[in-house]
């Protein structure tokens, strides 16, 4: 299937949700308003693959990114490493709550597939 569609009611606030799409691994998390305010605070010098929390994201609630490691193409771990998103075991890189790479190998951030919002409860990824 080309495209997915996911109901965001199921996924509660602070969670991150791993579905399958193309082959690959999709990300979908559900962000709490701590998590929105630390990542769009982030000082854009700080970042190996600058990229404003704003150019990530339709809604700041919704988190949409490839669970693929951008080093080698593991999957990372949701609610791991140090900068409180995820952490990709294989190699040691570190990805915040807006998918951006922080630390270790991975050159660039998690990608962000194209997505729409038909309605308020459901995204539709593809
Ligand atoms: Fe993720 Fe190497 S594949 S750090």
């Amino acid at each position: 299937l080309s495209k997915i569609e996911i109901k965001l009611s199921d996924i509660p606030e602070g969670k991150n949700m791993t579905f399958k799409w193309r082959g690959k691994p999709l990300f979908v998390r559900h962000r709490t308003e701590k998590e929105i305010a630390a990542e769009q605070a982030v000082n854009m010098a700080e970042l190996r693959d600058p990229q404003h929390d704003n150019d990530r994201v339709v809604n700041p609630k919704w988190m949409i990114v490839l669970g693929v490691c951008t080093h080698l193409g593991c999957v990372p771990i949701a609610n791991a490493g140090d900068f409180g998103g995820y952490y990709c075991p294989c190699h040691g890189s570190h990805y915040d709550a807006s998918g951006r790479i922080r630390k270790g190998p991975a050159p660039l951030n998690l990608e962000v597939p194209y997505y729409e919002f038909p309605d308020d409860d459901t995204v539709v990824v593809g």
